[in-house]
């Protein structure tokens, strides 16, 4: 039976202000030392504490590489952990295109290559909360989404932003068996689409995205449960209805919203505590992963509860 308790954000799960604050003057920081400036500066070490404040104003320290690299979820390799990095060898991300059409005034087709010379990537240290119950903090490099949303001139009726990740099962060998429907599908409202903290990441650790994590670029949404965070996107939608997405079709215990929720179980259970990958006792969930102060604004007026 599923426990549920009402949606309040209390005050004691949303960021303290000075940490908060301290955030927006890193970002402002980061914003001025340049982005390739502050990749390396960030993994260098030698700028103490930025990496918490990006993390969420605590003291989050990021994962390792190797523990980021080994432990995925992709089922279109495999449902196997452990197995995905190996088996995700088979694929070359190069070239690599992403339709964006929908209801957009300039539908295009875009070459990632020439996105990242338009765009410049920044390094976003964030937290990944999967509704398995375990985490990771990861530092990312990528482009903010509304940053190649605006490229092509979204339509009034646009709503949401539906994503597709690449469905090639000669390689991509679990999409041979019906594990889930496939392509694996996302989406998010245009405000979530918009926000600063949702990101189209294009590395890792100042490296390019190794495939297992979802080569040459995946979607980041860090207050959401990580199936929302689709990965070796193909084609970007603007739809005006709430699109279908995967895992909503595969149990009706899972939403559309997916924001981290340690107040109400889903598919996979309590979401209370979690397993941080590499630490020995569980710790307590936050509400949004520990983002409210950031995203619980879009939610007003909305039962967490019941839109899961
Ligand atoms: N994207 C695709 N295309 N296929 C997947 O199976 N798994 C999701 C998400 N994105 C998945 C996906 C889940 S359940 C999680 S928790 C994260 O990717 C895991 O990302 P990571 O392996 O980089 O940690």
């Amino acid at each position: 039976m599923l426990i549920r308790h009402p949606p309040t954000v209390r005050a004691s799960e949303i960021t303290p202000e000075a940490a908060y604050l301290g955030r927006r003057r890193f970002m402002r920081h980061a914003a001025l030392l340049g982005a390739g400036m502050w990749v390396g500066a960030a993994s260098a070490g030698i700028l103490p504490g930025a990496a918490a404040l990006a993390a969420g104003g605590s003291a989050d320290k990021p994962n390792s590489w190797e523990e980021i690299t080994s432990y995925n979820n992709f089922y279109e390799y495999s449902s196997d952990k452990r197995a995905v990095a190996t088996l995700a060898k088979n694929l070359d991300p190069h070239p690599w295109t992403i339709r964006i059409e929908g209801e957009v005034e300039q539908p295009r087709t875009i070459d990632i290559d020439a996105l990242l010379r338009q765009l410049r990537p920044q390094e976003r240290i964030l937290r990944l909360r999967c509704v398995e119950g375990w985490s990771m903090v990861i530092p990312w490099d990528g482009v903010p989404l509304a940053d190649v949303l605006r490229l092509v001139q979204p339509t009034s009726r646009a709503r949401y932003v539906r994503f597709v990740s690449l469905h090639d099962p000669a390689r991509l060998y679990g999409q041979r068996r019906a594990t889930l429907p496939w392509p694996y599908t996302e989406a998010l409202t245009i405000a979530e689409a918009m926000h600063p903290l949702t990101l189209m990441a294009t590395g890792l650790y100042g490296k390019p995205l190794p495939n297992q994590n979802g080569a040459p670029i995946r979607l980041v949404v860090p207050w959401k449960y990580g199936f929302k965070s689709i990965k070796s996107i193909v084609a970007i939608h603007f739809e005006e209805q709430q699109p279908h997405t995967t895992w909503p079709q595969v149990s009706n215990d899972y939403g559309f919203y997916a924001n981290v929720n340690p107040h109400v179980a889903n598919g996979r259970g309590s979401q209370s505590r979690e397993n941080r990958i590499g630490e020995l006792h569980k710790r307590q969930t936050q509400l949004f992963n520990g983002y409210a102060s950031e995203v619980a604004h879009l939610y007003r007026g909305l039962d967490l509860d019941r839109y899961l």
